[in-house]
């Protein structure tokens, strides 16, 4: 998992410097999906139209850096210092491209970051997102044709096949191969899934992006129509080449465009997207169609329409707060309006409360008769999935079944046509959810899609499915949309048991709770500062232990893994029926261990936990509903922590707002990165 990101102005003359900001803004703003080494690719002098000839010769310029991306921004400026690189130079038309790393193959260096080339001449660069599988079969082919190869990466290979098709075509007499014939040539020898950018000293001014299975979007900025001078909104205008002057961009994702342009095209898997002369050709890959008669196919081009962007640039800057993660906390309230924006009616006295979710409709018959409800994620998703399972089960009377991801792949667990499999993702690209999906698919199961990014591949490839609309969620630490997918799972319950009369009155329960939830959550936000002081009392620890059970072991779930991701604290949740079958033994007067005692149909049982672990002089940290601090905490021995009661099933979103409160400052107060936490990213896309 990376970010590629990709610049190109036309007929408008920016400075390198210009153009330098744009490319590293990019980066910053994909910089979540990966930070551990950077890169980009510039030209090193502009030219006339007319002096093509000495453009080809002349080597694009190359920097990466090992590191963020401000390691990145300092060292190019640094040889721009040492080499006299002329700032000011203006440009009417370039191609720059950009990468920010996730190390998969090769640790974090310069020499494994991108642009990844194909020479010592750079003839060929390549920013890549996603693994290429085949590639040591691809690198041996290569080696024995006489390249060397300088990474560790799989992305070498790439660049390497376009240098090796552009010279084999060369020696073969088509001397006018185009850049697309080159780069779907490529594409015929790569599996595996990616995102890739190419640039190409024999192909000045010129881009091509291609994908498969990892997003990619291209954002068009038309400067006539900014100025007044354009005409309405036409796609067909937008993308040919008019000679009207423009910006086009290319990036993994929205967050990169929307400064820009809110005019985005999402590429499709196969089609290949041709920057030139200002316009855009998209060219359908086809595995099929090879060469013909010696000579490279030229594929057909296909129309695209652009759409329109619904997002705002403020969603993704930090506003007043300091960090994304805390931001996303603390407009949690917001997001689960969002959420539910539309998809909750309650009407007057006479009329039922009832839940509609528009990308459902046509299939709820077909989920109401399934053998079996499975879920499927990864971490948080997967968290979210389980917090919902009880009233999913409740008021469906489905048999509602939990998979991680990669554990159903690597069992190769059944998954049957009468299932329902319900992919959760936040991202809608993480590669073992996707390759779950693909295995649900064949075994034939109905597919739904939870996802918060529209047009991601899980979006895509699922049967239907809902959004969570929970807005850009940055912060590597998952916090707002794990809100908004145990909301979106609890409207899925209510929409599937919608016609059982039986549970009518439950159902109204729970939408009335659901109504109720924003103004619960602002409620449990105050805690911020309590949270603080607890994190304070906890600074220096090495574990901690959060019991929950029944709708809240989830909680303790996720409030675990939240402390272990950013805090770099070892913690873990603990299903408090299972306390006695090992985990007291780790129960001493030292280790601190968290307690979620709210009331619902358990709350009897957690008392009883409570007391066991206080005779063993457990260090305990309650959180109980508001006033039952007494009945929770024996002799006032332990901190308790208290938040508002919402309906049973819904008291998860609230109980982990305290525990991602406490992970944010841990992380702070210990002094840990809490946005781009140690070894992780946002979209896990390698398996
Ligand atoms: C959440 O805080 C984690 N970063 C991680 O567990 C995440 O939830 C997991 O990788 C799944 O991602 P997804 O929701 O985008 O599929």
């Amino acid at each position: 998992m990376c970010g590629i990101f990709a610049y190109l102005n036309f007929n408008v003359s920016r400075e390198r410097r210009y153009i330098l900001e744009v490319l590293f803004n990019g980066l910053r703003r994909l910089e979540y999906r990966g930070y551990d080494s950077a890169g980009i690719s510039i030209d090193s002098s502009s030219y006339s139209g007319s002096d093509l000839n000495r453009q080809i010769f002349t080597p694009p310029l190359v920097f990466r850096q090992e590191g963020n991306i401000e390691s990145l921004v300092k060292s190019v400026y640094q040889d721009v210092d040492a080499t006299d690189l002329n700032l000011e130079e203006s440009f009417s038309i370039h191609a720059g491209i950009a990468h920010t790393r996730w190390a998969t193959h090769g640790e974090p260096a310069p020499r494994n970051s991108h642009p990844q080339t194909s020479d010592a001449g750079n003839e060929f660069l390549v920013v890549h997102n996603g693994v290429v599988t085949n590639y040591e079969v691809l690198k041996e082919t290569l080696v024995r044709h006489g390249f060397t190869f300088e990474s560790e990466t799989d992305t070498e290979v790439i660049p390497k096949l376009a240098k090796f098709v552009f010279d084999k075509a060369n020696e073969e007499g088509d001397q006018s191969v185009t850049f697309s014939q080159v780069v779907i040539e490529v594409m015929r020898h790569l599996e595996g899934a990616y995102a890739l950018i190419f640039k190409s000293r024999h192909y000045p001014n010129e881009l091509i992006a291609c994908k498969r299975g990892s997003p990619l979007l291209l954002g068009v900025k038309e400067l006539a129509e900014e100025a007044g001078i354009g005409a309405s909104f036409n796609d067909t205008k937008f993308l040919s080449s008019n000679g009207q002057p423009k910006e086009l961009f290319l990036s993994s994702d929205a967050n990169a465009l929307v400064e820009h342009t809110k005019k985005v095209l999402v590429v499709e898997d196969g089609e290949v997207v041709h920057l030139k002369d200002g316009g855009v050709s998209i060219l359908k890959f086809d595995q099929a169609k090879g060469k013909r008669g010696g000579t490279l196919s030229r594929p057909a081009s296909v129309q695209r329409a652009l759409s329109i962007l619904e997002m705002e640039v403020e969603q993704i800057n930090k506003g007043k707060y300091e960090h994304y993660m805390q931001k996303e906390i603390h407009e949690q309230p917001e997001s689960l309006t969002t959420t539910m924006r539309g998809r909750l009616i309650r009407g007057g006295s006479c009329k039922a409360k009832t839940v509609l979710l528009g990308g459902l409709k046509d299939h709820l018959k077909t989920i109401r008769r399934s053998r079996r409800i499975v879920f499927i994620g990864c971490g948080t998703s997967y968290n979210a999935a389980l917090a919902a399972r009880p009233i999913l089960e409740e008021l469906s009377g489905i048999p509602v079944t939990m998979e991680i991801a990669s554990d159903l792949l690597d069992r190769q667990g059944p998954i049957y046509r009468e299932d329902t499999a319900v992919l959760v993702s936040q991202s809608g690209e993480t590669a073992d959810t996707l390759n779950a999906l693909e295995y649900a698919l064949e075994n034939g199961a109905l597919c739904v899609g939870i996802t918060n990014t529209v047009g991601s591949a899980i979006a895509r490839k699922t049967h239907c499915g809902v959004h969570i609309n929970a807005g850009a969620e940055i912060g590597v630490a998952s916090t707002k949309a794990y809100t908004s997918q145990i909301v979106v799972m609890a409207m899925l319950a209510l929409a599937i048991g919608g016609d059982l009369i039986s549970s009518q009155e439950r159902r109204e329960a729970v939408i009335d709770g659901l109504f109720d939830l924003p103004s619960k959550l602002k409620e449990v936000l105050k805690l911020d500062q309590e949270m603080k002081d607890l994190a304070k009392l906890l600074i220096a620890e090495q574990s901690l232990l959060v019991f929950g059970r029944g709708y809240n072991y989830a909680t303790a779930l996720e409030g675990a893994l939240k402390v272990k991701e950013v805090a770099l604290m070892h913690s873990e949740g603990i299903l408090a029926g299972e306390m006695k079958h090992g985990p007291l033994a780790l129960v001493d007067e030292t280790l601190p261990i968290f307690v979620i005692a709210t009331r619902d149909a358990c709350f009897s049982k957690q008392q009883s936990v409570i007391q066991q672990l206080h005779a063993r002089k457990g260090r305990l940290i309650v959180m109980c509903t508001k006033g039952d601090a007494a009945s929770v905490c024996v002799g006032g021995s332990c901190r308790v922590i208290e938040v508002p009661q919402a309906e049973d099933c819904l008291q998860p979103v609230i109980n982990i707002v305290p525990l991602q409160l406490l992970a944010y400052h841990l992380t702070v107060l210990r002094g840990h990165n809490v946005d781009q936490p140690r070894n992780l990213a946002k979209s896990v896309t390698t398996q």
